[in-house]
């Protein structure tokens, strides 16, 4: 498989685990994406509270998956090369350790080699409200390159379900890297009045 087909998944320890367990289910469905999965010590946490599941379940969603205290792994080093990386969901601890470059685990160093090497970087961060510290680091990460992209829902496309609501997000996210889906109906304009 070649390097444009390799995307790396960072899982993080902020609620809502159900938009990493969407987005694993869409890109193994496609079979087209090498997924590179790495979940942070914290997300072990949420995992549990809020999917009721394991870091080995999610982990079966991986085609490589990684210690998250392994920093010498594969995807630690520019010279991997990938399309890119996407943390979903990301706290505002993995936020402010991106935003200043303090990588002390395996995810975080991960998502400063993308920036280090221009390549595309989408954190969905999950928080609310927002403290100024927040709000600056998520300046610094988009002032280097990355891409900021809560979960903000939108209801253009009818949403009957949390399901909708989550894949609307996650396609959000796929569009991101050019992956093609049909996770949600996209807006195509229309007459209101
Ligand atoms: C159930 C649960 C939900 C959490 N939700 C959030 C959240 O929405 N946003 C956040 O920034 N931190 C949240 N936290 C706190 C983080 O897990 C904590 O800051 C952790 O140290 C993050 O580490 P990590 O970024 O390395 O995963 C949550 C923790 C738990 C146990």
């Amino acid at each position: 498989m070649g390097p444009i087909d390799r995307l790396i998944v960072g899982v993080s320890g902020s609620s809502a685990p159900q938009l990493a367990l969407t987005m694993l289910q869409a890109l193994k469905e496609m079979e087209s994406i090498e997924v590179h999965l790495v979940l942070s010590k914290g997300a072990e946490k949420s995992i549990a509270y809020e999917l009721g599941m394991t870091r080995k379940e999610i982990e079966a969603y991986g085609n490589v998956v990684y210690d998250p205290e392994d920093l010498g792994a594969a995807i630690s080093s520019g010279s991997f090369k990938t399309m890119g990386m996407v943390v979903i969901p990301c706290s505002m601890r993995t936020l402010a350790a991106v935003a200043s470059g303090y990588t002390p685990d395996l995810l975080t160093r991960t998502a400063d080699v993308c920036i280090k090497e221009r390549r595309r970087l989408v954190l969905v961060t999950r928080e609310t409200p927002l403290s100024l510290i927040h709000i600056k680091n998520m300046e610094a990460v988009t002032l280097a390159g990355g891409t900021i992209l809560p979960p903000v829902p939108a209801f253009y496309h009818k949403p009957k379900s949390i399901d909708d609501l989550l894949r609307q997000t996650v396609g959000k996210v796929l569009d991101q890297f050019e992956i093609e889906h049909h996770l949600f109906a996209r807006w195509e304009g229309t007459e209101i009045g």
